[in-house]
């Protein structure tokens, strides 16, 4: 297929990603608007990934997978129960020692190769994220796949060099058997934020999907294999809550890793208190956004756009608490209001689309359930009426102003398109708000002084903290938060150390 670089329709980008791994595969096509569904390459019902093979479960037992923007079943998905994971977990004991000792540089070669073949499937690979999650076509595209890609050859990159950055005589060794347990909202990049450092480390591991999103994993599974990562390596179990815990609580794993739910989260952790597991957190967020009055407005507008719409807000690390300095409050609003005028909401598979479906009917349910919460409170709710399909998961972008800090939606994480506006006056009141969290995953702050910038920076008690960005990741950047957003950290050097001894 030929790649088109400029469009009759002005509104389709002919750009490309900016990641030098992103260049794009020829088999991208940037003429026509809508992405062709079809080229997911969908069965109509998937087993489970155990010691490379496609397993059935032991209860006979399959799920639907649907598509959250029509509502329209893709896919069954196997329901994986305790005796599934106990095979999964010994596939993957077994499958040790063959990994942890084989040549580093081999090991290597193998993740370089899954890194490559992302790359080659980047275009299927997203056109099935976006159909399972909902997500825009152009973010699974530009964003999700590209960020896979890019772990599995960030950390490809360490496997035959972690001996050298120890002390002398140190050998690298890895936890063992890793249990690992991941949410709906970036199903295949949160797989290998997983995977591919603990592949790295030479440990096996046994993952489980969100029940909602189960398809890019399982089809992972299939890259896996070709680029010879061998049978028992990675397993791949699915199924909801229950198979979660089953994985969480088998006695023969090592190191669980858990991506998900503050409350899930606590559970997981009392679960594990005195035996010995190794444990990795990353829980929710409830970022300060911070705005100064010398901020580029025009700039912070596009920036509070991304941090609190992308991905329809269902991220753990999104701006959906802005802080505006009180004296270019107004101004800002005003300007706020007016960008999301054109913020494209509808089908997901169309290039043009800035924020698709929410990814499920509970998630749905939950965002608005605060809105109404918000409306109670006394905040008023604003943003442009928008025509929302008529069937799937859909919330328009919405904004709250007069916010107090007590408020429900000023506190809880909503996990949709929604943002809390409060205001401070001077810097000092910015970091007491901004630190009033229960949470302290990430923030962002707007300003055009670095001196302001950085003495923030350093009182902002946040794992990540943008500056003039937001929601900008990197593998090669670490990530992870404070208090109960959890503990450990994953991306970069940092990412390691979970999974090595
Ligand atoms: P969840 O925490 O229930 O689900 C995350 C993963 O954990 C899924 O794979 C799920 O099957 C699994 N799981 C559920 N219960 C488990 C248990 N007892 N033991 C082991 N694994 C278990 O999150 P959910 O219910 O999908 O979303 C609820 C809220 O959680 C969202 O509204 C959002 O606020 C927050 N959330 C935060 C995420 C983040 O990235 N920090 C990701 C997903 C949800
Ligand atoms: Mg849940």
């Amino acid at each position: 297929m030929t790649r088109v670089q400029e469009s009759s329709d002005p509104r389709v980008e002919p750009k490309r990603p900016v990641h030098p791994l992103a260049a794009p595969p020829e088999s991208w096509d940037y003429a026509t608007s809508i992405e062709d569904a079809s080229l997911a390459n969908l069965r109509d019902r998937y087993d489970l990934w155990i010691d490379g093979e496609w397993v059935k479960p032991a209860k006979k037992l399959w799920f639907e997978s649907i598509n959250p923007s029509t509502e329209q079943t893709l896919s069954e998905v196997a329901h994986a129960g305790p005796t599934d994971v106990d095979k999964a977990v010994r596939a993957a004991r077994r499958a040790l020692p063959g990994w942890r000792d084989m040549p580093a540089s081999h090991r290597a070669r193998i993740l370089f190769a899954v890194s490559r073949l992302l790359q080659e499937r980047s275009r299927e690979l997203a056109v099935l994220e976006t159909l399972d999650n909902g997500k825009p076509i152009r973010e699974s595209r530009d964003v999700d796949v590209v960020l896979a890609a890019q772990h599995f050859f960030y950390y490809a990159g360490w496997t035959d060099k972690l001996d050298h950055v120890l002390p002398a005589g140190r050998k690298a060794e890895p936890i063992g058997v890793c249990g690992q347990v991941i949410p709906w909202n970036f199903p295949l990049l949160m797989a290998a934020w997983k995977l591919a450092p603990a592949l790295a480390g030479g440990n096996t591991c046994v993952l489980k999907p969100a029940e909602t999103t189960s398809l890019t994993a399982l089809r992972l599974a299939e890259i896996l294999e070709e680029a010879g990562v061998p049978p028992g390596v990675v397993n791949i179990v699915t199924g909801a809550g229950e198979t979660g815990a089953a994985l969480v609580n088998h006695p023969d794993v090592d190191k669980i890793a858990f991506t998900g739910s503050t409350d899930v989260g606590k559970l997981i952790q009392k679960s594990l208190a005195g035996t010995g597991k190794r444990l990795t957190l990353e829980l929710g967020g409830k970022a300060a956004h911070l705005i100064f009055d010398d901020a580029p407005l025009d700039q912070a507008v596009e920036g509070i756009i991304q941090g609190i719409y992308f991905n329809q807000g269902q991220v753990c690390c999104a701006g959906s608490r802005l802080l505006v300095q009180e004296s270019v409050e107004r101004q800002l609003i005003d300007l706020l209001l007016a960008r999301m005028q054109n913020i494209r909401v509808g089908n997901p598979l169309d290039k043009n689309t800035d924020l698709g479906a929410i990814n499920s009917e509970e998630q749905l349910a939950k965002i608005e359930s605060y809105l109404e919460i918000g409306e109670h409170e006394g905040a008023t709710r604003r943003g442009p009426q928008c025509e929302l399909p008529a069937s799937g998961y859909w919330c328009a972008p919405t904004l709250f102003t007069g916010v107090t800090p007590t408020m429900r939606i000023a506190t809880e994480e909503i996990f949709g398109p929604v943002l809390s506006v409060l205001t401070f006056r001077t810097p000092d009141e910015a970091i007491e708000k901004a630190n009033n969290s229960l949470y302290g995953l990430s923030a962002g702050i707007w300003s055009d002084k670095g001196s302001k910038v950085f003495r923030m920076i350093e009182k902002l008690r946040a794992g990540v903290v943008w500056a003039n960005t937001y929601n900008k990741f990197d593998a090669s950047s670490p990530f992870g938060g404070y208090k109960e957003s959890g503990f450990g950290r994953e991306g970069g050097w940092h990412g390691l150390f979970p999974y090595l001894k």
